[in-house]
């Protein structure tokens, strides 16, 4: 069967990291989070106390840093990580999971100098296909050709809720309401940059998950790469 490239887009909280990574264990594709390499940019702009409005040196920072992503450990999934991140060799997969740093990466991806250079370490990392990459521009600048594109979709109090539980679980004693507020300011944000703003493409699927778990939503989206997968085969027989 001939690999596609699965590009899932939404906003926070909708399930993609959860989904796409069910996804790509049961399709044998790579998963890849580009929110984390956004986030882990965040994270050193924080660390050397860069100013968010000195664009000139954010590209800089971001030209000169190397950022990774690995499978997450059996450990590290149970406690809810679904990509290893390293930031220039040093792991910071919990580091960057904070709402200060969401806020930093949300403000940082506004910035088209910094989207570049990121955009085309995704498109290198993504480059063969098999791959199910999640975030906010996947098929809309990353890769636009993708076979397959999701938009995942769920009520802001749902996601909101999700995530709260996810603070409560590592003991961040942030209020439900608060988490509604982290999410909201950065959808927001998200969806009226000028640059790449959260958008779902022309040809993305809609789903729904507010009233579904993560199994049942990857579930549809394995059946909807099934059936690609089979299309292009049948393309690629009768083009022979
Ligand atoms: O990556 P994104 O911000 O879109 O969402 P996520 O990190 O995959 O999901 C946030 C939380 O919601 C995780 O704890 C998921 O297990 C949970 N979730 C859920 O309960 N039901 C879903 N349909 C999707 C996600
Ligand atoms: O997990 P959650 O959905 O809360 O966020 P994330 O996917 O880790 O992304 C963090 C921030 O990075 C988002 O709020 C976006 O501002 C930005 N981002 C982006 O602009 N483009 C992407 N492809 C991925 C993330």
């Amino acid at each position: 069967m001939p690999k596609l490239t699965i590009a899932i887009d939404g906003p926070a909280g909708s399930g993609k990291s959860s989904v796409a990574r069910q996804i790509a264990g049961v399709l044998g594709y790579t998963y890849l989070d580009s929110g984390a390499m956004y986030r882990a940019l965040a994270l050193k702009t924080l660390q050397r106390k860069i100013a968010i409005d000195d664009h000139g040196a954010l590209e800089k920072l971001a030209t000169d840093t190397h950022i990774e992503l690995k499978p997450a450990t059996a450990e590290q999934e149970k406690a809810g990580a679904k990509n290893r991140v390293f930031l220039d060799r040093t792991e910071v997969t919990d580091a960057i999971r904070t709402a200060e740093v969401a806020q930093t990466a949300s403000r940082l991806a506004t910035i088209a100098g910094v989207r570049h250079v990121l955009v085309a370490e995704q498109q290198r990392a993504g480059a063969g296909g098999g791959v199910v990459m999640e975030g906010r521009d996947i098929g809309t600048v990353v890769f636009p050709n993708a076979e397959l594109k999701i938009f995942l979709e769920a009520s802001p109090e749902v996601r909101a809720e999700r995530r709260w539980k996810e603070h409560q679980e590592k003991g961040d004693d942030m209020t439900v309401f608060e988490v509604l507020g982290e999410v909201r300011e950065r959808d927001k944000r998200d969806r009226e940059r000028k640059v790449s703003p959260l958008v779902r493409a022309p040809d993305a699927v809609i789903v729904d998950n507010t009233a579904m778990d993560v199994e049942e939503t990857a579930r549809l989206i394995v059946m909807l790469a099934r059936e690609r997968e089979k299309e292009l085969a049948a393309a690629a027989r009768k083009s022979v």
